[in-house]
């Protein structure tokens, strides 16, 4: 199998696999993460120099042990199902490794030292995402922790600014900022 058709292979897996009705989160994140986060990481990855393909198929991957098992402990879980994955397509062990390294470095809250460029890329557009997502951050706020709308405004906007002061690259600034100045205009009052 050739390396473009193993990151159209690896999309439609996870897109598989959230259409599934055992997916733990439904159809949603497809649309609403998976896509603006692969897409900012390969945009990272191209402009900061990195392995675009490590970084588009750990894109793919980083949340599936989220779909396929449950949010705990997902990004071990994620890795273990990209090792397999990858390995049933015959790709190579070492660039196996980089992926599965992204998916276990992924999350900022289990503050992990992450080493290689493709694995901050990784990291910084999982943060990113979010700026594609206003209207879904909006009914979590709304709809599941059941906050009035003035409380939502707050903390939609808290929330952003957080991953804004999060962001470690000024290419990401460059690219989502007016997205984030968007967000102060309508949200901060
Ligand atoms: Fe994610």
């Amino acid at each position: 199998m050739k390396r473009t058709e193993i990151v159209e292979e690896i999309r439609q897996f996870v897109e598989d696999e959230c259409r599934k009705p055992t997916s733990k989160y439904g159809f949603g994140p497809y649309d609403s993460h998976f896509v603006p986060m692969v897409k900012y990481a390969k945009k990272l990855a191209l402009e900061m120099g990195a392995d675009v393909e490590i970084v588009e198929i750990a894109g793919w991957l980083h949340d599936i042990g989220s779909i396929i098992v449950g949010r705990e402990d997902h990004h071990v879980t994620g890795a273990e199902i990209a090792r397999k994955k990858l390995g049933e397509l015959g790709y190579p062990e070492e660039r196996i490794a980089s992926v599965a390294n992204c998916i276990l470095h992924h999350r900022g809250s289990q503050k992990m030292e992450s080493e290689t460029l493709e694995e901050q890329i990784i990291i910084e557009a999982d943060s990113i995402s979010c700026f594609d997502n206003i209207t879904g951050i909006f009914r979590a706020a709304l709809v599941n922790e059941k906050k009035t709308e003035d409380e939502a405004r707050k903390s939609v906007l808290k929330k952003m600014t957080n991953k804004w002061n999060q962001l470690r690259f000024e290419k990401s600034k460059e690219m989502i900022g007016p997205k984030y100045e968007a967000v102060r205009i309508l949200l901060d009052r």
